[in-house]
């Protein structure tokens, strides 16, 4: 386990420097769907009741027999066993049913500014054309269908259709190279791939099929490509493997029975990084995972669907883009906005016309892209009557609190309430925030677990800290979306998150949080080798093994450095095969490798070339002096190193000839 406290003690006065407090306001108040703070009284004496009631939101084709058991030895937990579920049903058909078609699901703007509008009712008829396709193309029930695409509004839909017929997707998000798209694919043994030709981004064009043609040369297991035709460039095409969606989805029925899944079938695997090199599975199943979502994103977003038009700007190839784009706000028949581009295409001031032209009311992203609205200042918001927003989220890392007073402010114009939301892709749904007609709230602080959730904060040996103190995050009881294993390896989702407070039943997130006298969580960050950047996470392992790849190099160390906008930065310490030090042009030409390792959002922004690495005597790197010299502290303890002149060398260089991007 890293030590990060130096770090910590920095992000701490930080965070308490900021001293208001804000209230729900009256008017918000009146219509708030949760008012009563009853509600954590009433989930704390019966947690089982509550989550039993929530999962009455949902339409089950056959009640579950018993609401939780739970294995401790295995760490495995049944909710709601002996009930039949299917999601897509409960997204889609059901609000169809209930006469509400004819609303808008989606309201898609594609990034050049063309238009796309799904209804409940146009959402149903695709999903069940497209997963009439899969099983065309002999997908069944329980295989893995890889899904490779941009934030187009097929996307959801191969979401649902999968879920649909009782398929696993795994979805890799767009920004991945080929070999990180092979892998996930490998891992999972994923049968089929649902792909576009190319993508847009900031006007430039993603080769989506060209990335995964090469990702397909080692994945035997990929019999069929479905290629939805967004960018209308030619692609190579592999006849037989290959169909285009206009060919294989438009002649299908447009009318698909919901496979009846056991709430504990798998809805999906999405792959996150670890402490290792290599990816984790992490896997989801179908009754819990869909009630934790649908009662989180009502409650804490305070959705009326009669009202409300709700835009999280995630991409759907991570868990928030599953969770609250996807299964969390279709279950609730929300409707949303989905934005295919960038913020800054083709001005600065895209987010706001869309807020604008949508009437969105409920507005969920990440303090990277806050920070960077900042950065470029408050005339891009005031180009828009903003004036339909109620509620703004926050999630993804530590949302310091001049960024969240600067969004109060200037995106909510004082009158929005902010919940900043602590989760990970782990636990599925959101597990701490506040809920807006209840709780006042403190910036930079995720307040309270929602209820239902139980969480402590706790030292090394398990033992809770009184408030006011400091350790790590812990969550003492089983909750419905939380994950269940690592896709074909349980024994590592013991180890990973079971090992260090398991045997007191707790699971453990590997991040840094502090509680207030008040009882506020202040989440500090990862206490592991993850990075996050721009709120995606990075293994520091990772970018690491994608260094020595590099012929040039030998070895390499990297670690994160605080930043202004996307939180934390990679910094990488390389040493290249002779020892030498390298040009800028190496440098350059590593970030490049790097990028086409793992994706374009790893590349290191920082690059320090040294002779040596400082290792302790049995060969570890010590990546928290490394830290130290990234953010110009003193070197902590250095008695441990093989050898304490390594680490004041690199300090110098580090110092005199940083390769910065
Ligand atoms: C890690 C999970 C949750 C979806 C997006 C990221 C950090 C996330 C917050 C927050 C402080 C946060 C944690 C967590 N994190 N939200 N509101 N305040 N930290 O999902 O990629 O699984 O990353 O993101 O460190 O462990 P993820």
């Amino acid at each position: 386990m890293a030590d990060q406290t130096s770090d910590q003690g920095q992000a701490i006065e930080a965070l308490f420097a900021e001293k208001r407090t804000f209230a729900p306001a009256p008017e918000f108040q009146k219509t708030a769907q949760w008012k009563d703070p009853a509600v954590y009284e009433r989930a704390a004496k019966d947690f089982e009741s509550f989550w039993a009631e929530q999962a009455h939101r949902l339409d089950w084709f056959e009640q579950w027999k018993t609401v939780l058991q739970w294995d401790d030895a295995r760490k495995a937990a049944r909710w709601f066993d002996g009930g039949l579920i299917n999601a897509s049903y409960n997204c889609l058909d059901r609000h169809v049913d209930a006469g509400h078609g004819s609303q808008v699901a989606f309201a898609w703007e594609g990034e050049p500014g063309d238009t796309r509008t799904f209804t409940y009712a146009e959402l149903l008829a695709e999903t069940c054309r497209l997963a009439n396709a899969l099983k065309e193309l002999g997908v069944k029930r329980g295989d893995r269908v890889a899904i490779y695409m941009g934030m187009v509004p097929e996307l959801p839909a191969a979401l649902l259709a999968c879920s649909r017929i009782g398929a696993i997707h795994s979805v890799v998000f767009g920004g991945f190279s080929a070999d990180s798209l092979r892998d996930r694919i490998q891992d999972g043994s994923c049968k089929a791939l649902i792909t576009q030709d190319q993508g847009w981004r900031r006007g430039n064009k993603i080769l989506l099929k060209n990335i995964a043609d090469d990702a397909l040369k080692a994945s035997p297991s990929i019999e069929k490509v479905i290629v939805l035709k967004r960018v209308g460039d030619a692609v190579d095409w592999t006849p037989g493997r290959d169909h285009w969606y206009h060919d294989v989805v438009a002649r299908q029925s447009d009318k698909c029975e919901p496979e009846k899944m056991a709430a504990e079938d798998p809805l999906y695997i999405l792959y996150s990084s670890g402490t290792t090199a290599r990816p984790k599975g992490i896997m989801h199943t179908t009754g819990g995972y869909l009630t934790g979502v649908s009662s989180t994103h009502q409650y804490i977003f305070d959705i009326d669907p009669s009202r409300d038009v709700f835009w999280c700007t995630a991409d759907i190839g991570w868990v928030t883009g599953h969770s609250y784009i996807v299964y969390g706000p279709l279950a609730n028949r929300t409707t949303s906005v989905l934005y295919e581009g960038t913020p800054d295409f083709p001005d600065k001031d895209r987010f706001w016309a869309i807020v604008e032209k949508y009437n969105v009311t409920v507005l969920y992203t990440a303090p990277t892209a806050i920070r960077t609205f900042m950065k470029w200042g408050p005339e891009y918001p005031k180009r828009h009557d903003m004036s339909s927003l109620r509620l703004l989220g926050s999630v993804g890392e530590p949302i310091n609190p001049e960024a969240w007073i600067w969004y109060s402010e200037q995106i909510g114009g004082g009158r929005c309430p902010v919940v900043d939301t602590w989760w990970q892709t782990e636990t599925g749904m959101i597990m701490l925030s506040p809920l807006p007609g209840i709780t006042k709230t403190k910036p930079g602080s995720a307040t309270f677990p929602y209820p239902g959730v139980f969480a402590d904060v706790v030292d090394q040996s398990g033992k809770s800290v009184p408030l006011g103190g400091g350790g790590y995050i812990v969550i003492t009881k089983p909750w419905p979306a939380m994950l269940r294993t690592l896709w074909g390896d349980h024994e590592r989702y013991l180890a990973t998150y079971w090992s260090k407070f398991g045997h007191l039943g707790y699971y453990f997130p590997a991040d840094g949080c502090k509680r207030d006298e008040e009882g506020y969580y202040w989440l500090l960050g990862r206490v592991d080798d993850v990075m996050n950047v721009s709120g995606h996470r990075i293994s520091t392992m990772e970018v690491e093994s994608a260094f020595v790849d590099h012929p040039m190099v030998a070895e390499s160390a990297v670690v994160s450095k605080k930043d202004d906008i996307t939180g934390e930065a990679i910094a990488a310490f390389v040493t290249l095969k002779g020892g030498g030090i390298g040009s800028k042009e190496d440098a350059d030409n590593l970030r490049k490798h790097v990028a086409s390792k793992i994706g374009a959002f790893a590349r290191p922004k920082y690059i320090t070339f040294t002779p040596d690495l400082p290792k302790t005597r049995s060969g570890k790197i010590m990546r928290r002096l490394l830290r130290d010299v990234m953010e110009n502290r003193p070197l902590g303890d250095t008695t441990t190193l093989a050898d304490a002149t390594v680490v004041k060398n690199i300090a110098d260089l580090a110092q005199s000839s940083p390769t910065e991007e």
